[in-house]
C-alpha cells in the first residue's frame, strides 16, 4: 500500500527543534501556532493524495485540529492517505564516541505504539544517523544503531505498524562517492543482519536509505545516472529482494536532483530491480512550498501549488517520466 501505485511517502514529522530551525532560515516566527499552521498547509492541499500514500507525522503534529476542528489524522485519512508516525526520540551524541550520533526512544516504545496506534497510525518511522569523516563511522556506531533500528522494527511490527527503518548516511564531508557505496553497504549488511537476528518480517516493512552520492564538499560531483547506478548497485549487494519498497530520504538535496535522480534509478533498472524504489522525502518536498509560504496566510494557495507540483514531479520519477520540463525552465 506504501509503495504502490507510484506513489511515495511525505515526511512532514520534523521535531520541533528541526521544524523551528528551517522556520528561523527563512524569518518564520518559530512558534507552536506556526508550525501547526504550516503542517495545516499541508495536510489540506488539494489532491495531494494521488501522489502520495502516507504521511509521517510528529507527536506534536498527530494530536493538533485544523483551524475547523478536524483532527489532521481525520483529513489526511479523508484524502486517502495512510497516517504514520516518527518515533524514535532524536540521534544524541554517542558515549565515547566523538563525532558520532546514537538514536534514542527504546525505553517505553511498546506502550507509545500502541497509543499511536489508536489515534489511527499504521506505520512509524525511526531514523538512525551516520556521518563519514576520518575515522568514522566506526563499527561501533554502525553496530548500536543497527541494532536499535531493528529492536523498533520488531516492535512495530508486535503493534500492527509497519516499520519504516531509516540509516542515514550523511552528506556532509568531502567524501567520495565510493567511500558514500562503501559506508552505506556496510550500514545495510549490518542492519538486515540485526533485522533478521530480531526475526523482523522482510516483507512488512519498508527500508528508506539515503542515496549514494559524493559528500557535499567533495571536488568531483556525480551526473545522476552514475548516482543511481552506484545507489542501486549497492542496494542490490545487501537489501533483500523480500522487501517490498525501498523509499529514499532527501538529505538535501535539491528538490530537482532529488527528483532527477530518482528518476535516473527507476528508468535504468525498470526490469532488473526486485523492490518498488520511491520516495520518502522531507525537504525535497516542502522546501519549496515553505519558501514561497513565509508563515503568510496570503501565500497559502501559492505554497500549496508548489508543494503538490513537488508531489507529482516525484510521482512522475518512479514511473521514469520525470523531465526537467515539467518544472517550466
Ligand atoms: P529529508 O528528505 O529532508 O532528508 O528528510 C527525510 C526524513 O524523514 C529524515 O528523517
Amino acid at each position: 500500500m506504501l509503495v504502490a501505485n507510484d506513489k511515495g511517502l511525505l515526511a512532514m514529522d520534523e521535531s520541533n527543534p528541526t521544524c523551528n530551525k528551517r522556520f528561523a532560515a527563512l524569518g518564520i516566527p518559530q512558534t507552536l501556532e506556526f508550525r501547526r499552521a504550516w503542517r495545516e498547509l499541508i495536510v489540506t492541499t488539494p489532491e495531494l493524495g494521488e501522489s502520495i500514500s502516507g504521511a509521517i507525522l510528529y507527536d506534536e503534529t498527530i494530536r493538533q485540529h485544523q483551524q475547523d476542528g478536524t483532527s489532521f489524522i481525520q483529513t489526511i485519512t479523508d484524502a486517502g492517505i495512510i497516517p504514520g508516525i516518527k518515533v524514535d526520540t532524536g540521534a544524541k551524541d554517542m558515549a565515547g564516541h566523538p563525532g558520532e550520533k546514537i538514536t534514542e526512544g527504546l525505553d517505553r516504545l511498546r506502550e507509545r505504539l500502541n497509543e499511536y496506534f489508536e489515534m489511527g497510525a499504521r506505520f512509524a518511522k525511526w531514523r538512525a544517523v551516520i556521518a563519514i569523516g576520518p575515522g568514522i563511522p566506526s563499527h561501533a556506531c554502525i553496530e548500536a544503531n543497527a541494532q536499535a533500528l531493528a529492536r523498533y522494527a520488531a516492535l512495530c511490527q508486535g503493534a500492527g505498524l509497519v516499520p519504516v527503518v531509516e540509516p542515514e548516511v550523511l552528506m556532509e564531508g568531502d567524501h567520495t562517492l565510493e567511500r558514500c557505496s562503501a559506508v552505506t553497504e556496510e550500514v545495510l549488511h549490518t542492519v538486515f543482519n540485526h533485522l533478521y537476528t530480531q526475526r523482523v518480517l522482510l516483507e512488512g516493512m519498508i527500508l528508506k536509505p539515503n542515496m549514494v552520492l559524493p559528500g557535499l564538499s567533495c571536488p568531483v560531483q556525480a551526473s545522476a545516472a552514475e548516482v543511481a547506478d552506484a545507489t542501486v548497485h549497492s542496494l542490490l549487494k545487501t537489501v533483500p529482494a523480500a522487501v517490498p519498497g525501498i523509499a529514499f530520504l532527501s538529505g538535501g538535496q535539491s528538490a530537482e536532483l532529488a527528483s532527477e535522480r530518482l528518476n535516473a534509478m527507476n528508468l535504468r533498472f525498470k526490469s532488473r530491480q526486485p523492490w518498488a524504489l520511491a520516495f520518502s522525502f522531507a525537504r525535497a518536498i516542502q522546501q519549496p512550498a515553505m519558501e514561497i509560504w513565509q508563515g503568510k496566510e496570503a501565500n497559502v494557495l501559492a505554497a500549496q501549488h508548489a508543494l503538490i507540483h513537488r508531489a507529482r514531479c516525484n510521482r512522475a520519477a518512479r514511473r521514469g517520466d520525470y523531465h526537467a520540463a515539467m518544472e517550466g525552465y
